[in-house]
């Protein structure tokens, strides 16, 4: 670490990784983006230029090895998530790895097994809806007992258009993954056994998938239910209901003012992820560079990416098999022990 500033390498400089490049380079203290790389190297040298010249590299593990990277920020695409996790756990050197944990449970299993071998914590997983204030409102009202003990969480995530043809098993392990992490997180409870269905969306390919829904149960008795819609067409909208044993409690939906005009009232819809969790996106890497530097770590643990891929695993086989399936019991690796 020079200057006391954590050198932090990116891979991967798309949206998500250019907004955390940014974010790391100008609004967040304590760090400085050292090094890039993009399989667009193009696009990694652009995103170099607005983060004050950091260094491009042309591999990801050859920017993980550097000497002059302390910390990484892994944003590829989901099948290079946990390859390069891996490497950056056997570097010694933090990481924050976007969700999820690759794209099934072998893959999320290898970074567990890989973690709790090196026996102390390096990776947080971009699950990062516990910084939302929003989400994080609703969890400080039930951990104040305004509820009583959490009964159903229901999540509602709608995305403005697919963008792509999107199959369910995508659908569930690329995007409700991030409700099912905030259903465990606010449920305070593991799931059981996870029923999923889907809706199609284009007739002549079966495959593609437009909205699934799944029903968790967790283990002490609660429940959840999840929709995600992959192209809802009015806008990028995440909605988190706990209702409770005395009431219930809900994320409110929008920031924007009502407007009231021409005989109609409306509020605006963020179009994205990237609008909609700006500040979650900017306070999940302060605290990342924090717990860095400080020789900790924060957020959504190894064992949550594990534990949300294992639902999102059990929902896949329910859409195949048309039946609720079971998620066994596994003991919790001592390593995750809540501090
Ligand atoms: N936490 C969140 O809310 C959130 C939101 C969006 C995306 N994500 C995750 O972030 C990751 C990136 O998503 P995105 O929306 O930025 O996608 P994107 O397509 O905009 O960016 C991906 C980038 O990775 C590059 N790339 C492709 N293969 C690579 C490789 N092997 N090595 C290095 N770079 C490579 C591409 O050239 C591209 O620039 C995904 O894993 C996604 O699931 C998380």
């Amino acid at each position: 670490m020079a200057d006391g500033m954590l050198r932090v390498g990116v891979i991967g400089t798309g949206g998500m990784g250019g907004r955390h490049a940014r974010n790391l380079a100008h609004r967040v203290t304590g760090a400085k983006v050292a090094a890039v790389m993009d399989a667009d190297e193009a696009r990694a040298a652009s995103v170099a230029r607005e983060c004050g010249g950091a260094a491009v590299f042309r591999s990801g593990p050859a920017l993980i090895r550097d000497d002059a990277v302390d910390a990484v920020l892994i944003a590829s695409p989901d099948p290079t998530h946990a390859d390069l996790t891996v490497a950056c756990i056997e570097a010694g050197k933090p990481v924050l790895c976007e969700k999820p944990l690759g794209v099934g449970i072998d893959d999320a299993k290898r970074v567990l097994d890989a973690e709790v071998a090196a026996g102390r914590r390096l990776v947080q997983v971009g699950l990062m809806r516990t910084y939302d204030p929003r989400h994080a409102a609703l969890r400080q009202a039930i951990d104040d007992g305004e509820i009583g003990r959490p009964l159903l969480f229901r999540g509602i995530h709608t995305n403005l258009r697919a963008g792509r043809t999107r199959t369910a098993a995508d659908v569930i392990v690329n995007s409700a993954v991030h409700d099912i992490h905030s259903a465990r997180w606010l449920m305070g409870d593991e799931v059981a056994t996870a029923y999923a269905s889907r809706v199609g969306d284009v007739p002549e390919r079966p495959e593609a998938t437009r909205l699934v829904l799944l029903q968790l149960a967790f283990r002490g008795g609660g429940l959840a239910t999840i929709e995600v819609d992959a192209g809802s067409g009015h806008g990028y909208e995440v909605v988190a209901e706990v209702s409770g044993e005395h009431g219930a409690l809900r994320t409110p939906s929008f920031t924007s003012p009502l407007l009231r005009r021409a005989g109609a009232a409306s509020r605006a819809v963020e179009p994205d992820w990237l609008e909609r969790f700006d500040t979650a996106y900017r306070i999940e890497a302060e605290a990342w560079v924090r717990a860095a530097k400080a020789g900790t770590a924060a957020g959504a643990t190894t064992w949550d990416g594990y534990a949300a891929m294992r639902v999102a695993d059990a929902a896949v086989r329910s859409i195949a098999s048309g039946r609720a399936e079971a998620i066994p019991e596994e003991p919790r690796p001592g390593l995750y022990d809540p501090v």
